[in-house]
């Protein structure tokens, strides 16, 4: 059991998600401090019009943010973001001091708390990133690719997400990595499906895992399947959305894609995968999904007790 209780980070993926990343600023310390110690309450309130919405609210904290906000002892994975720079491909590191991961079965509920809270922040943190997600169809990402089907479940979720007794001053803690990804759906419309599903390593409508043999070699599954030194599967917790616009980007192109966001108890697991999808497993053996994919974002932060965040 951990030693106090964690924010609902283990909740069901829902229809709905406001993500949303801020910078503190200069002087606006107290006032966050005091926001955020409010968050479990803000959503408890507004969540409570309509329980069957299932509104729940993670705060994240990120490594600079964390001496200038809560202060004391740090909790041992928590560092910057470190960006990734291969032959190929590039994971950027991105500004983010509070991360706000706001979900329920119904946008308005989001989007009540969201505005809600920055209200409040306004004058001591800024935005700078907004991203709303949406479920698409049967829980697919806009690769049309089902979302979400190897998350941990049952008693393996906590063992993946909070951190224990390597950590006990942080026990019930977590960390949170995020990414947005931009994707270019004409250039992944133009492959057949059969080398999608290669790519990927699962059969397209239904979600079936392909046979290893018939994943291509980059596969997104097979780079992103990875056991530690005794064998046991290393799992993380992804609470993925697709997002978009139509006519946002110059040329109203569009900018739509997949938010990426995975909870771990230890952010070396993340980044092994990163380093996988990125610079490959065999080294250049990079990942199919990033040749449609373009990563424009990367944060990680600490996802701090309700007992440390209430303080
Ligand atoms: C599996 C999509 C980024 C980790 C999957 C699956 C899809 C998918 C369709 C198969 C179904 C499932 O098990 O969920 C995407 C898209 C991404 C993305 C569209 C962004 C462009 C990432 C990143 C990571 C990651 C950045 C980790 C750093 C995983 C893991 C699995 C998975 C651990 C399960 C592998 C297994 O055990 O079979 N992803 N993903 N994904 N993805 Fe991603």
């Amino acid at each position: 059991m951990p030693a106090s209780e964690p924010q609902p980070v283990t909740t069901p993926l829902t229809r709905a998600a406001i993500f949303l990343v801020l910078t503190v600023d200069a002087g606006g310390e107290s006032t966050v401090r005091e926001v955020l110690a409010d968050v479990p309450g803000m959503a408890r309130a507004i969540g409570f019009r309509n329980v069957e919405a299932a509104l729940s609210c993670v705060v994240g904290i990120g490594s600079a943010a964390y001496d200038r906000v809560l202060g004391g002892a740090r909790p041992a994975g928590l560092h910057p973001f470190a960006e990734i720079r291969g032959p190929r491909h590039h994971a950027p590191a991105t500004p983010g001091d509070l991360f706000f991961h706001i979900k329920a079965e119904q946008q308005d509920l989001c989007f009540e708390l969201a505005s809600r809270l920055t209200r409040r922040l306004r004058g001591a943190a800024t935005i700078v990133d907004e991203v709303h997600g949406f479920r698409y169809f049967d829980r697919r990402d806009l690769l049309g690719f089902v979302d979400g089907t190897e998350n941990p479940v049952g008693v393996a979720v906590d063992r993946a997400l909070l951190v224990g007794d390597e950590d006990p001053d942080f026990a019930g803690g977590s960390y949170v990595v995020i990414q947005k990804y931009l994707h270019d759906v004409d250039a992944w419309n133009a492959m057949a499906v059969e080398e999608q599903e290669a790519a990927i390593g699962r059969e397209k409508l239904s979600d079936i895992e392909l046979p290893d043999e018939q994943k291509a070699p980059g596969a997104h599954t097979a780079l992103t399947s990875i056991e530690d030194a005794d064998g046991t599967e290393l799992q993380i917790l992804r609470d993925n959305m697709p997002f978009g616009s139509l006519t946002g980007a110059p040329g109203g192109t569009g900018e739509y894609g997949t938010y990426f966001i995975g909870y771990t108890r230890d952010p070396a697991v993340i980044e092994r995968m990163l380093r996988n999808m990125f610079l490959g497993d065999p080294p250049g053996t990079t990942d199919r999904l990033l040749e449609v994919s373009t990563a424009t974002t990367g944060a990680l932060f600490y996802v701090p007790t309700v007992d440390q965040l209430e303080g």
